[in-house]
């Protein structure tokens, strides 16, 4: 799995760490990453105060998602949920609307159900343990190994793709990083070095240098500015100049496209919304009432005339697209004005008019249907 040559010392030497020298330069790696993190590791918000339910909140939301993304939404969910019982208590749905934008809402609804299976198993005390978080709603092995190490000190790696991509450059791992052989590795391997004393600020480190420093690909600044990598005496990788080829990914699949057609109903103030089912994509949200396939303008004003509507006036909208993680949305949309509606809360296919006050601060609209919102809205 991988290259065990132990090379020169300092030079990318003993980089799977397991031979007799490996002790004391797992040691000195740590201290090496540590200073460099202490020195040059990036402020977050959720590093102010690391208490539990801030470093849980902020490990659920940096799921596939970016730090800077994060950051607005972290702020206004404290302001909103301030601590656990707060967020127990809340409504789902204003859960939902506080998420509204950020993707992958199954990570709300579980952020909500987990916090009440904390009230009523623990007390209302987080679990310290990543054993015990793990059987938690929403919290996997990565979450559970991050609260476990930031908020507990738990010394247990929280393994993630930045962790896996320094992992195989460190390690010099050819291997498929997806694959639980590597991950089992990577595991290892960081088990080795991590320091009992500071096992979050480690792995904290280590996404700061998969984030600032051993980027993906041709990225890796070490290609073009070695002396900005701490650990490159420690790198398999960098003393072979390997980092652009590592770690070795799959091919990503092809997503499926998907043709849509978005209705905007509305009137001058008010506009048709829908709630999603239950189950399945962007469950138990809310939408624009949209349609498999590019229809023709006569073929949405059927759609218009079985929701009950009848339209004063059709115009086409710009197309839009929305990437999701296995499929594209290719979106043409129509604005539909209508002077009539069928009024209250459970009109046909679970359409009713909302107007704008509820839609900006009810009705979680994803980010799929943001381009069709009318600019006066
Ligand atoms: N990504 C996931 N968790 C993180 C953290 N605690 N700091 C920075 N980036 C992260």
């Amino acid at each position: 799995m991988t290259d065990t040559d132990p090379g020169k010392p300092g030079a990318g030497g003993n980089p799977a760490g397991n031979t007799e020298t490996g002790g004391a330069d797992c040691a000195e790696f740590a201290r090496t990453l540590l200073s460099w993190y202490d020195e040059c590791g990036r402020r977050l918000p959720w590093r102010e105060d690391p208490s539990p339910y801030h470093v849980w909140i902020s490990e659920i939301m940096l799921q596939q998602t970016r730090v800077e993304a994060v950051k607005g939404y972290y702020a206004r969910f404290l302001a909103r949920f301030p601590d656990l019982r707060a967020l127990a208590g809340a409504d789902e749905d204003a859960v939902l609307k506080c998420w509204e934008g950020l993707g992958y809402y199954s990570r709300a609804r579980n952020l909500k159900r987990c916090a009440s299976q904390i009230l009523e198993l623990y007390d209302g005390q987080m679990p310290e343990t990543a054993a015990e978080l793990r059987k938690l709603a929403g919290i996997g092995p990565y979450t559970s190994a991050a609260i476990a190490s930031i908020a507990f000190q738990e010394a247990v790696p929280a393994i993630d793709g930045n962790l896996l991509r320094v992992f195989a450059r460190l390690a010099l791992c050819r291997e498929e990083i997806t694959s639980p052989a590597a991950r089992a590795a990577a595991e290892r391997f960081y088990r080795e070095r991590m320091p009992a004393e500071r096992p979050g600020d480690f792995n904290q480190a280590l996404m700061d240098l998969g984030a600032l420093v051993c980027l993906p690909r041709e990225g890796a600044v070490c290609m073009r500015d070695p002396a900005a990598c701490p650990v490159r005496s420690f790198c398999g990788a960098f003393s072979r100049k390997a980092c652009g080829s590592l770690p070795v990914v799959p091919a990503k699949k092809k997503r499926e496209i998907d043709r849509r057609t978005v209705l905007v109903i509305r009137d001058d103030d008010r506009v048709l919304l829908r709630r999603r089912p239950g189950r399945g994509l962007l469950a138990g949200l809310f939408e624009f009432p949209n349609y498999d396939g590019w229809l023709s303008e006569s073929e949405a004003l059927e759609k218009a005339e079985m929701l009950g509507i009848e339209p004063l006036h059709i115009r086409p909208l710009p197309p839009a697209k929305h990437i999701f993680t296995h499929l594209e949305w290719h979106m043409r949309g129509y604005e539909l004005l209508t002077g009539s509606f069928p009024d209250g809360p459970d009109g046909p296919d679970r359409c009713f008019f909302a107007s704008r006050g509820t839609l900006a601060r009810t009705c979680a609209l994803p980010s799929a249907f943001t381009a069709f919102v009318p600019d006066t809205f």
